[in-house]
């Protein structure tokens, strides 16, 4: 069956043609609450472009809403910003039905592509580089890292449309196509665990990609990102909210995120939060049995205070903690407190891992890791109390 969906018009010359990926929840391992979106854009200008594509099971929605603007073959140009699949996977079935007469991307892109899908004619272009497409003009600027070594972005002059690829966006899959139309809580919660968790490795370079944008002289008018919603107004909310992600500066907020197996931990972490919200400082208490890892990136990645607990097992920290920890150092959080806790019966490995891991992304640790002989003992839960305190208040002097 034909399936029929329909372009959206977004400037006098360029058309939305992506599709919504409403239920997707796994995100390579990024818990997508509230789906996410794939999107690609049509320029119809006297060479017709196509900026980028989408997850190839939703080629078919891609096609036909170029379908309703234009026939596919009468495409000229495919512009590939980003080379991981999920802007990139139907690009072979795209080529199919497009036989585009060039397919630019830069020049890692062009190795990139050519790995995941063989030899589909690539134009390699980098910075500077323009391509003329009759009345309007396409300016690529590399912006590598941000969030693979092929990334680029795309300026087409005519519309002021800025087609950023992942920069910018976000996973929410909606009615609507303009951020403007929604909730700011909504945008910036899911902005903030966009950035947490896809581009915070990459903090350094986002802020001096945001600082090399007045240079490049753009006037913007439409940001097109590759993920969720898109900006015709409040440019300077999305680029303050992403700057402010990137500077990872401390909040007066705590997270106690810990795994458990006989409650023991469970109790330690209950008293250290109960220590920290004594001083008047936001405390968020989280089950790694019930929260996922990228939710405790986003929360990590807000607080000032990280208090991590798990028990031993088998000799090793336990597994959901492992996961966390191993995520964590990937992401490279900074400006933190760091706390190691947790319980053991006899070898006691746990809590000595997370400080070792603490210690390995360059946490500062002012209170020892503290560990506890199978269940807390009240002396325990009161010292646990009281290094609850005594971070808080090292981490309000630090932020005043
Ligand atoms: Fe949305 Fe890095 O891909």
């Amino acid at each position: 069956m034909k399936k029929v969906f329909k372009a959206e018009k977004i400037s006098d010359n360029v058309w939305w043609v992506g599709a919504s990926d409403w239920n997707v929840r796994n995100f390579h391992g990024y818990l997508t609450s509230r789906g996410s979106t794939y999107n690609a854009y049509l320029i119809i200008d006297k060479k017709v472009t196509l900026i980028d594509t989408v997850k190839a099971p939703f080629a078919d929605e891609m096609l036909a809403r170029i379908s309703s603007v234009i026939a596919p073959e009468k495409i000229d140009y495919i512009i590939s910003n980003h080379a991981e699949p999920d802007h990139s996977s139907a690009l072979p079935a795209a080529v199919a039905a497009i036989r585009p007469e060039k397919i630019f991307t830069s020049v890692a892109g062009a190795k990139t592509l050519t790995a995941y899908y063989g030899d589909l004619g690539y134009t390699p272009v980098k910075t500077g580089d323009t391509v003329d497409l009759g009345k309007g003009k396409c300016a690529f600027v590399d912006t590598k890292m941000l969030h693979w070594p092929d990334s680029m972005v795309t300026w087409y002059d005519r519309d002021k449309v800025l087609f950023s690829q992942d920069a910018f966006g976000m996973h929410l899959a909606g009615s609507y196509l303009w951020a403007d139309m929604y909730d700011w809580s909504v945008l910036e919660q899911e902005v903030r665990k966009y950035f947490a968790n896809i581009l915070n490795l990459y903090s350094e370079k986002v802020i001096a990609l945001l600082d090399s944008l007045p240079g490049l002289g753009l006037d913007i008018g439409i940001i097109a990102p590759d993920h969720g919603p898109l900006w015709r107004k409040d440019h300077e909310k999305i680029i303050g909210l992403y700057r402010d992600c990137a500077e990872q500066n401390p909040r007066p907020k705590a997270l106690v995120a810990y795994a458990t197996m006989w409650n023991a931990t469970k109790c330690c972490a209950e008293a250290f939060a109960d220590g920290v919200r004594s001083k008047g400082v936001e405390v968020e208490l989280a089950d790694l049995n019930v929260c996922d890892r990228s939710d405790i990136m986003t929360k990590a990645s807000l607080s000032g205070i990280i208090a991590l607990g798990a028990p031993t097992m088998n000799n090793q920290v336990f597994p959901l903690m492992a996961d966390v920890l191993n995520y964590l150092k990937g992401l490279r959080i900074k400006n933190k407190l760091g706390f190691a806790f947790g319980s053991c019966g006899w070898s006691g490995e746990g809590a000595k891992q997370i400080a070792a891991a603490f210690e390995e992304m360059k946490i500062e640790q002012p209170c020892p890791m503290k560990q506890v002989k199978y269940m807390p003992t009240e002396a325990d839960l009161q010292e646990f109390f009281n290094t609850g305190a005594a971070l808080a208040e090292q981490l309000l002097a630090k932020i005043k």
